[in-house]
């Protein structure tokens, strides 16, 4: 054991120790994650489209997203998307109904998902605008704006308006939380409740702004908010202007 005492207090044995063990740590590592990603030795043109649908290094992937995610982006025009970034805005839709749908059957099949809701799902008929309102106000309010406005986020993202958006988008993005927006499943906000915040954003909808200052059409509050220090200032701004007057005389 003389001998290994002796490599021991060599100056460069620290170093050989270090790199013995980076190297051994980086084989074994190379080793455990070559095994657990056995997709990525699949030869071209044997790929299956569950491996494509896997995702890539600039898109996440898609299985186990649902129909109604690939529905709410296609109808959207947010996809497919022209550059790859971080703003997914409304774009001209440049697939037909039957081929978003024929996309999103394909995408549900290759794993589960929250479905594309039918007609009837998203009727707002009989629906409880009231109801609807106060989910909206505790639910979306803080991103979308209490008159569905939209507003800004943090990081630079925003919140798009709520104007367009047919009755099955909005179910959709309830469902399936696009980019910054939480997910509102079923549990959270039953089928009946999401009716009920959508009755409520179409009937904002058709309610003509009076004109002015909207100031978010939050309500009163606001309104004696923007008031009263508007009305204090221009009481203070008079009150200085007085004694100037004053002072000159
Ligand atoms: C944390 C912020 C946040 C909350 C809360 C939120 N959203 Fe969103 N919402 C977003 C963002 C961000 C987008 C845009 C996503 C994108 O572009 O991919 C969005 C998109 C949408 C759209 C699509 C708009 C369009 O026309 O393209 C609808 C509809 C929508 N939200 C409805 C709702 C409803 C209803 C609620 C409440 C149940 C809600 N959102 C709660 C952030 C939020």
């Amino acid at each position: 054991m003389s001998w290994i005492t002796a490599l021991r207090r060599r100056p460069a044995a620290g170093y050989a120790v270090v790199l013995l063990g980076l190297v051994t740590v980086g084989m074994a590592y190379g080793a455990l994650a070559g095994q657990s990603s056995p997709a990525s030795a699949a030869v071209p043109g044997t790929v299956s489209p569950q491996t494509i649908a896997q995702g890539t290094s600039l898109a996440p992937s898609l299985i186990g997203v649902g129909a109604a995610a690939v529905d709410f982006q296609m109808s959207t025009g947010r996809m497919p998307g022209k550059d790859i970034g971080p703003e997914m805005d409304r774009r001209p839709v440049t697939f037909t109904p039957g081929q978003i749908h024929a996309i999103a059957q394909y995408i549900a099949s290759l794993g589960g998902g929250p479905t594309v809701p039918s007609a009837a799902q998203v009727s707002t008929s009989g629906a409880n605008v009231a109801l609807g309102q106060s989910l909206f106000i505790t639910d979306c309010a803080q991103c979308h704006n209490f008159d569905g406005a939209g507003g800004a986020l943090t990081y630079g993202k925003f919140a798009p308006p709520l104007t367009q958006a047919t009755n099955t988008q909005m179910f959709e993005a309830m469902l399936t939380g696009p980019e910054a927006m939480p997910v509102f499943s079923d549990t959270t906000i039953t089928p009946a409740q999401k009716r009920d915040i959508i009755a409520y954003v179409t009937r904002i909808r058709a309610e003509p702004n009076p004109g002015g200052f909207s100031l978010g059409r939050i309500g009163p509050v606001t309104e004696g908010i923007v008031g009263f220090l508007g009305g204090i200032g221009v009481l203070v701004f008079l009150a200085m202007w007085i004694t100037m007057k004053r002072r000159e005389s």
